[in-house]
């Protein structure tokens, strides 16, 4: 692929991180920002520096390349969103207009609502149909600057309709021009055939999902809370995904404190992610197992909950990412851009932090800091262009898109 070199980048945000592939804690307030700046890439970057000094690079080695020029715009690494649930059929606009109203998410879901409303219609939807919602939504996403997502199963509760979804997310990963990370979340609920024998469920988890998913999933997440999976059922299922060769996640302490940040972090779980109610123990033992914390501020938002405990978090010294959640329930909403609004202004992050949590540390989220989510020698060219001069008004210009540009692997996709 041959060279491009964007010059006249305003501020480049690199993120850079080195080796270490995260950020955490006062860390997460470098963002690596070079002025004046130019980037050299084919598919992948080979070189960062300031727009003076490119052309002495260029005829050092030799290199020609197309000059293409930002303008005075600002550059940075394109979001990873790293928690979705955007796979799935049918509207809950309905509930969320009730609980405007006051029922609670837990009241419409101990009436049958809720996750079990969606299980209905992904049950009956086809594999081509949850493809269609998928693939609509990634590419609003993708309009919004996500250059890699993350999508989850789990509103199919039955090995069959599991299998559909996931089959639905890898062809997504195939036809997407966004990287894309496939989790299996079987345990998202518990359907209501097994209501009454909640451990039974948990068996077919184990004996039946989990390997019919290895090779169509990456990751297991399930959610561990009040009125959905025990600390124990978690770990049955966690410590089975373990030995089939996933990797792990959790829904932890969105909607109670569970102890579930905890159990995460002794299962060696690569992030423990909502954390609304996370305890200062449970903080601890992320800090001390290195799970990355993902907070997911347009839930707590949605839901009217209080936010994740972010400040405390940094301060510790945490690894912390933000995603967007979305899902037809608890966070209708697939902007990252908004995701960082809501970080800054109700979780108290800077600027800063919330870029560094929406590109790298999501990035190591999923696995892959190594290879996209900072602007760095030998990572993908998995970039973005914004319409302004300076990076902070990606969050005080709110409300509607930032993005001009978007560059995957070192080709324009929007
Ligand atoms: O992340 N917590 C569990 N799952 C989703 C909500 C799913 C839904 O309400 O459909 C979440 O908030
Ligand atoms: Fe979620």
């Amino acid at each position: 692929m041959a060279y491009t070199l964007l010059t006249d980048i305003s501020m480049l945000v690199t993120v850079a991180a080195g080796s270490r592939g995260r950020k955490s804690g006062e860390e997460m307030r470098d963002i690596g920002v070079i002025t004046d700046g130019a980037m050299l890439f084919n598919e992948k970057i080979l070189w960062t520096g300031r727009t003076d000094e490119a052309q002495n690079y260029l005829e050092n080695t030799s290199i020609t390349a197309e000059i293409r020029s930002a303008n005075g715009k600002t550059v940075m690494p394109g979001f990873v969103d790293s928690h979705t649930h955007i796979v799935f059929a049918g509207s809950r606009a309905n509930e969320f207009a009730r609980r405007l109203r006051g029922t609670t998410y837990q009241e419409i879901a101990a009436e049958g609502g809720g996750i079990l409303r969606t299980m209905r219609a992904t049950r009956a939807a086809t594999e081509d149909e949850l493809y269609e919602t998928g693939r609509h939504i990634a590419i609003a996403a993708m309009q919004y600057g996500t250059t890699t997502i993350e999508i989850k199963s789990g509103y199919g509760l039955t090995v069959e309709s599991e299998l559909n979804l996931l089959r639905a997310a890898n062809r997504l990963r195939k036809d997407l021009s966004q990287r894309v990370v496939v989790t299996f979340m079987g345990a998202h609920d518990f359907p209501p055939e097994f209501s009454q024998n909640r451990d039974e469920y948990v068996q077919i988890v184990c004996d039946e999902m989990l390997p019919a998913a290895a090779g169509l999933a990456e990751f297991c997440d399930v959610f561990t809370d009040t009125g959905y999976f025990t600390v124990e059922q978690s770990k049955k299922i966690l410590k089975t995904a373990a030995n089939l060769g996933f990797r792990l996640k959790v829904h932890a302490d969105e909607l109670s404190p569970f102890g579930a940040a905890e159990m995460a972090a002794a299962l060696g779980s690569i992030s423990a992610d909502h954390l609304l109610f996370c305890s200062e123990a449970g903080m601890d033992a992320m800090k001390n197992a290195g799970t990355i914390a993902t907070l997911l501020p347009g839930t707590a938002y949605s839901l009217r909950l209080p936010y994740a405990p972010a400040r405390a978090m940094l301060d510790r010294g945490l690894s912390v990412a933000i995603a967007t959640d979305c899902n037809p329930g608890s966070c209708y909403m697939e902007n990252m851009q908004l995701a960082l609004s809501l970080s800054c202004v109700n979780m108290r992050l800077t600027v800063e932090e919330s870029v560094t949590a929406a590109t790298l540390n999501g990035a190591a989220a999923l696995g892959i800091s190594d290879i996209t989510g900072s602007l760095e020698m030998g990572k993908y060219a998995d970039f973005l262009i914004l319409d302004c001069a300076e990076y902070s008004e990606l969050v005080y210009h709110f409300g509607g898109n930032r993005v001009s540009e978007v560059w995957i692997a070192g080709k324009r996709t929007v």
